[in-house]
């Protein structure tokens, strides 16, 4: 340990460190500390905070995969946990360990067969959605249209019901927590909820109002009044294979709230940017509707088809390589570690920082980083390159549990969409990359859509 050297990085403002360059060249300064300090590289953010960002995936491995004992999610999780409380993807430890061998059945990819239906109805909703719009000539925002319905679609796949349609509240409420989430992730130092701010007492409303809802839900399943093949019927069945025990409505309302919010906004962000994506490359667009010509006609899409939309997947993973909605992953070291020569100490100020965005553009990794290339994710492509040079979902004990869920959803609604519409950008307009807590497009994806079969 004593050899173990300090891990490279610019000096910075006495005060504010690298914090006013990181939010200047945004996410280009991660690439930028990593051209210019090496593989393991340090900077300040602010008086307090440090962090250390890794891109190389054998660090990666270390971290998230090998000792991921030594390693919690610290500050990252603790910021979360005001909204999502204590569930998945915030707790740690044993608790963790348990909820997650509960929850994970129902995440296998055959449990998820019977959401075909639903992903695939609410696709067609939105379909009928876009044909009465009664101006087919104005611009749709697509990130709006994609949220909409990945929305719809957590809702029903969680619960059988749309609890959006149901209750006006919902919508508003859940604005105001994302935005109070990605207030509290962000700030420097975010100010107690017990302050009377009001930002927190808008905060605090609508989470009661969610909470509301969440618990009536379960309580409503409980006395059985509702049923359904839902990821709600899988949990309340789970039984811990020790003791026997269920979970508790708390436990239930955290991991629902969890997923419902882990759930729909990523795979909103990654099919929009998707939108974006292929309207700017239209070989990659004709050659993607040619796929789903060939594989469904104008049948009804089912689970079965999925795997068989090979390159529909493809260009999902490229446009997610370009723009992982998780675009960076947080880190506390427990115990003092030593990574490549460098001390990682454990210190609740340093931020161990992974970050998907930029390991996804290291051009060792992945050649002519910013080209868009969904033939990089062919299998042969893909065999030469480390398993940790693509992380979307993260990686190790601590993978996103809703892979094969958000890839089926994402893949069927890219499909319905290809066969009925070819989407072109409003000219003009250029997304831009604003790194909340998911990666979204600034302004939204504003496109005209043409119909196929007029
Ligand atoms: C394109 C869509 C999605 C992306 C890019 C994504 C990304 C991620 C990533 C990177 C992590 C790991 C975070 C970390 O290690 O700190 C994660 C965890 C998680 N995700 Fe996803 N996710 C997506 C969709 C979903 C969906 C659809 C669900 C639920 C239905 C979901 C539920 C979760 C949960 C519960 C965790 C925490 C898992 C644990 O720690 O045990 N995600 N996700």
């Amino acid at each position: 340990m004593s050899a173990a050297r300090e891990a490279p990085g610019p000096k910075g403002h006495w005060f504010w460190g690298s914090l006013r360059e990181r939010r200047k060249e945004s996410l280009h300064f991660f690439l930028r500390m990593h051209r210019e300090h090496g593989r393991v590289a340090q900077w300040r953010m602010g008086p307090v905070n440090r962090v250390i960002s890794l891109v190389d995936p054998e660090h990666v491995r270390h971290v998230l995969v090998e000792h991921v004992g030594r390693y919690t999610k610290g500050f990252g999780g603790k910021r979360l946990s005001a909204m999502l409380g204590n569930g998945l993807l915030t707790s740690e430890g044993d608790f963790w360990k348990r909820q997650r061998r509960l929850a994970q059945p129902a995440f296998h990819r055959e449990r998820l067969v019977p959401m075909v239906r639903v992903m695939e109805e609410e696709g067609r909703r939105m379909l009928e959605r876009w044909r009465e719009r009664p101006d087919s000539s104005a611009p749709l925002d697509l990130a709006e249209e994609m949220a909409r319905t990945t929305l719809s679609i957590a809702s029903r796949a969680l619960f059988s019901t749309q609890v959006i349609g149901e209750a006006g509240r919902v919508l508003p409420a859940l604005t105001v927590a994302q935005q109070e989430v990605n207030g509290r992730v962000l700030a420097l130092l975010p100010l107690p909820l017990a302050l009377p701010t009001p930002g927190n007492r808008a905060f605090l409303r609508a989470r009661r109002t969610l909470d509301a809802v969440v618990f009536d839900i379960i309580a409503r399943r409980r006395r059985g009044e509702t049923t359904g093949q839902d990821l709600l019927a899988m949990l309340m069945e789970a039984r811990d294979a020790d003791t026997g025990e269920g979970m508790t409505d708390a436990q239930l309302r955290d991991e629902l709230m969890t997923l419902f919010i882990a759930g729909y906004e990523t795979t909103a962000n990654a099919l929009a940017w998707t939108w974006s994506l292929l309207s700017q490359h239209p070989e990659v667009e004709e050659r993607a509707r040619a796929e789903v010509a060939r594989v469904l006609g104008e049948r009804v899409p089912e689970a079965e088809d999925i795997p068989r939309l090979r390159y529909l997947s493809q260009v999902l993973e490229e446009s997610m390589r370009l723009h992982p909605p998780a675009w960076v992953l947080v880190r506390q070291a427990l115990e003092d570690d030593v990574l490549d020569g460098f001390r990682i100490p454990a210190d609740p100020r340093l931020i161990v920082a992974i970050s998907p965005w930029t390991i996804h553009r290291q051009p060792d990794l992945w050649p002519d980083p910013e080209r868009f290339d969904p033939d990089r994710f062919t299998p042969e492509r893909a065999a030469g390159r480390p398993r940790l040079a693509y992380l979307p979902f993260g990686a190790g004990q601590r993978l996103c549990i809703g892979t094969h869920f958000a890839m089926m959803e994402m893949v069927l609604l890219l499909a319905q969409v290809l066969r009925r519409y070819r989407l072109r950008r409003v000219p003009g307009t250029k997304e831009e990359q604003e790194p909340l807590v998911a990666l979204r497009p600034r302004g939204g994806v504003p496109m005209y859509l043409e119909p196929l079969d007029a």
